[in-house]
């Protein structure tokens, strides 16, 4: 028995995950830091910035009247800089891991090196919180942009074609509730579809099956048009702003800073992804650590920056939507440039969407790989040599749960499941410096020993600002992965073999 449960331990080698970089097998190092930090920064600003930025500042309210979180108000900005620093610490553990272990499994890689199987796979089961439903709250938020695009030349959907279900049910604002009686009804069932956020996620999944790589180049054109964007909103709102606007500026003080970071968290998911580009990168001890922290500095100003202006341009109760900073600029009579951000915000997120739903069937890939999953979500197609089946699977599924879902729902669900594998990451650093203390380590996170476990102590403390809610279906999901792991993992696990 006790030998059964020391398996559960049982830990990768390190040299098994590195793969050589002379070996056929390895894939062609072609990114450098520069490059790093665009794809960081283009994985990074999206639907938290352009969407969860409204529900953090203005608060959210069920549709029974009772409170699911407080406004942060114009202290969003605190909120955005609680975050940046809690975000820096796992990104300094990140990148020692990162470095050391330069292969694409990202966390779930680290975690079988450092804390054994069990955790691993409860990792890999926890980041398709991060990527697949993460992608979802993308997918809604890309939709409800398109919905105000579209909108600007004239064209407005029928409403039950572009609202989930879950939208419906959950929305405190009596119109939208009420289409669960008023929408088209097939055997008694309201339909309730959000057919531009099932199209897209279909799009980019379509895209991705041709072989389509999201290149560096094509990345960066992204990110050029995210930054011009919000250099926009920033300059017209910066020359607009009241200051009465700016008072109350804690409406609801420390409740409302660190439940508003609680779900903006979301806005800065993604640094971590660059971790998986890291058998692409060239000189990965260097230039890792530099893409990922210096994306994540970038971004941190960024978002201060925006929190600042944009409660400063309309009160903060206004920014309860879906599209903010298109509804800011419309409200300080800017309709025009509201509708170019809205354009922006589209680009942007789908840039995010295409990082996530490259990187969620490679996680799948390499945990089939290690025999956790079955044998055919590693199969390769012999043409475009990408993991076809189960990119095609991934993006089948985000794209019904992004039809039906709701946005922050899913947010809370994709932070409560990133700010674990953030910790475990932190711990894992601990770990390997104990377990392994001679092994080579190109960057070390400086002052390990607090450092790291600040770091758990920060992923703790913000995902204690998510609503109960969130950590039900947290608890509920971690179940179901064990209930799987026991069934499958356990028993074809090729490591333990
Ligand atoms: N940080 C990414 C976004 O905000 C996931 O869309």
């Amino acid at each position: 028995m006790l030998a059964r449960m020391h398996q559960l331990f049982k830990r990768k080698p390190i040299a098994e995950l590195v793969i050589d970089e002379h070996d056929s097998r390895a894939l062609k190092r072609v990114l450098g830091a520069g490059d790093l930090v665009m794809l960081a920064i283009g994985a990074v600003i999206g639907a938290g910035i352009f969407g969860a930025i409204g529900t953090a500042a203005a608060g959210q309210v069920g549709p029974d009247g009772t409170v699911i979180r407080y406004a942060a108000g114009p202290a969003l900005i605190f909120s955005f800089i609680l975050l940046g620093g809690a975000c820096a610490l796992a990104a300094l553990c990140y990148a020692e891991l990162a470095a050391m272990i330069p292969q694409a499994g990202s966390a779930y890689a680290y975690s079988y090196a450092t804390l054994g199987e069990l955790v691993a796979w409860i990792i890999g089961w926890d980041l398709m919180l991060e990527y697949a439903v993460g992608n979802v709250a993308v997918a809604i938020s890309w939709g409800d942009y398109f919905n105000s695009l579209v909108r600007n030349v004239g064209v407005t959907l029928p409403v039950w074609l572009t609202t989930g279900y879950r939208t419906a049910l959950l929305s405190s604002n009596a119109d939208v509730h009420g289409l669960l009686e008023t929408a088209p009804q097939l055997f008694g069932i309201p339909i309730l579809v959000n057919i531009p956020a099932f199209a897209i996620v279909m799009l980019i999944t379509w895209l991705l099956l041709r072989g389509a790589r999201e290149s560096a180049t094509a990345n960066t054109v992204m990110v050029v048009i995210k930054l011009l964007v919000l250099a926009l909103f920033i300059a017209v709102g910066a020359s607009h702003i009241t200051p009465a606007n700016y008072t109350p500026f804690a409406p609801n003080g420390f409740t409302g800073i660190h439940q508003g970071a609680a779900i903006v968290f979301f806005a800065y998911i993604g640094f971590d992804a660059i971790s998986t580009a890291a058998e692409e990168t060239v000189n990965p001890q260097r230039n890792l650590p530099i893409g990922i922290l210096g994306g994540l500095a970038v971004c941190t100003v960024i978002y201060v920056v925006v929190g600042a202006v944009i409660t400063g341009m309309v009160p903060y109760t206004e920014l309860g939507v879906a599209d903010p900073l298109a509804r800011a600029l419309e409200l300080i009579g800017y309709s025009g440039v509201g509708a170019i951000v809205a354009f922006g915000a589209a680009i942007s997120m789908s840039a995010v969407l295409l990082v996530f739903q490259y990187g969620q069937p490679r996680i799948f890939f390499a945990m089939a790989r290690d025999g956790l999953l079955p044998g055919w979500v590693a199969r390769v197609d012999p043409k475009t040599r990408i993991p076809y089946t189960a990119t095609l699977v991934t993006g089948i599924l985000v794209a019904l749960a992004s039809m039906i879902g709701d946005a922050a729902e899913t947010y809370d669900l994709t932070n409560i499941g990133t700010l674990f594998a953030f910790a475990l990451v932190c711990a894992g650093v601990l770990v390997l410096r104990v377990k392994e203390p001679d092994r080579p380590r190109p960057f070390r996170v400086p002052f390990v020993w607090v450092i790291a476990p600040l770091g758990v102590a920060a992923c703790l403390f913000i995902m204690v600002g998510l609503p109960y809610q969130a950590w039900e279906r947290f608890g509920l999901w971690l179940a179901v992965g064990l209930v799987l792991y026991v069934l499958y993992g356990f028993k074809h696990s090729k490591l333990r073999r």
